[in-house]
């Protein structure tokens, strides 16, 4: 009987030294972004058994599973949802935490860099709506008679905006740019891709449906980074953002007409969380690369659901808060349709 009762008290004991110490903010959701704090490395909460960086952390920090901040949640199964710390190699190259990014439905543009228009360089980065057309922000269109700063092509299937003659990559010329407000251009092709064509490095994105908004939804962008040195190599880029009221906004610098900002349902606040990598040379700021909103669903699936809105030609520190066009909306969908986009989802 005694033994029985010391068993059970030692068994409770084990049960709370091993309850890890509760965020500030508790009850995060699987997946959410944690720690960051000085005192513990940006992580995401996953449960142990999920989390493959922990024991090797444990070990180099010298401390316990007691130490790891909790994400606030318990389950009867897999126990207490931990902040589990990303390593130097997941945030810089993969981006978000989880599941690969490939961005096959990303695409960048090609401008002219001289009048002899005999030199180019590509930049901007669009999203593959359907086998002929592209969208994009829309200060990646230019204006109409400013041919240098008018993109004439669009690179398809490229994991690199700065390498300019990869035999891999698919171009298509530019038939016509289309206007959605002062937001979003859309851009159609001269001509259209074929099955083999959207195959491998080519895809057309999958937007969000309104349900992947409900929630946390677990927020990134995604781009080309780009370079003004020639042969730099600028790969794509992921960065996480944290989603905020549109009131934390109110002090984005807009120096551009955007209608309907801070009013309704037509654009999104959200705030980086940038890693900063020593010796970068491409540039990753999420205005200038006209980034893409993405979500990542719990299912490992990834779907796009705004365009980093232009709000101004100037850089914006790289963690504060900006503006993503919604492009989801009624009427973003109506403009597709009056432009024949067809799209089946
Ligand atoms: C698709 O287009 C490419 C490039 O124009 C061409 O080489 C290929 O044969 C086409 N494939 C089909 C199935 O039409
Ligand atoms: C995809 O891109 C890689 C790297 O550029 C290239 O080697 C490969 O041939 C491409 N695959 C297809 C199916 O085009
Ligand atoms: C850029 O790459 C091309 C082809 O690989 C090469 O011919 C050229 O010299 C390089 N330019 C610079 C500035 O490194």
């Amino acid at each position: 009987m005694i033994a029985i009762r010391l068993f059970a008290f030692i068994f409770t004991l084990t049960l709370v030294m091993a309850v890890p110490k509760p965020l500030e903010k508790p009850k995060h959701k699987e997946f959410d972004t944690c720690g960051g704090d000085g005192e513990f490395p940006l992580g995401v909460c996953r449960y142990p058994e999920n989390c493959c960086t922990i024991e090797e952390y444990l070990m180099q920090k010298n401390i316990g599973y007691n130490d790891v901040p909790s994400c606030g949640f318990n389950s009867p199964f897999k126990g207490k949802m931990i902040c589990c710390p990303k390593t130097d190699t997941q945030r810089t190259t993969s981006g978000p935490p989880i599941f690969r990014f490939t961005g096959t439905h990303l695409v960048t543009m090609r401008y002219f860099k001289n009048e002899e228009m005999d030199d180019y360089a590509y930049r901007c980065t669009g999203v593959l709506l359907s086998s002929s057309h592209v969208l994009a922000s829309k200060q990646c269109a230019g204006e109409e008679g400013e041919e240098l700063i008018r993109p004439s092509r669009v690179k398809l299937g490229s994991q690199d905006a700065g390498r300019v003659d990869d035999k891999a990559d698919i171009k298509k010329d530019i038939k016509k740019l289309t206007s959605y407000k002062n937001d979003l251009v859309l851009i159609k092709l001269r001509t259209t891709l074929n099955t083999t064509q959207l195959m491998g490095n080519v895809s057309i994105a999958k937007l969000c449906h309104p349900d992947d908004l409900k929630g946390y939804p677990n927020f990134f962008a995604a781009g080309y980074s780009y370079s003004t040195e020639k042969n730099e190599s600028c790969t794509k880029f992921t960065m996480q953002l944290q989603n905020l009221n549109l009131k934390e906004c109110n002090n984005v610098k807009v120096t551009r007409q955007i209608e309907d900002l801070a009013t309704d349902q037509s654009h999104f606040c959200l705030r980086p969380l940038p890693i900063y990598k020593e010796g970068e040379e491409c540039s990753k700021c999420l205005t200038a690369t006209s980034s893409v909103l993405h979500v990542q669903r719990m299912d490992g699936s990834q779907c796009v659901a705004g365009i980093a809105t232009p709000t101004s030609n100037e850089f914006i520190e790289e963690d504060s808060p900006l503006y993503f066009t919604n492009i989801l909306t009624n009427s973003v969908s109506d403009f597709f349709n009056e432009n024949n986009v067809g799209r089946t989802n």
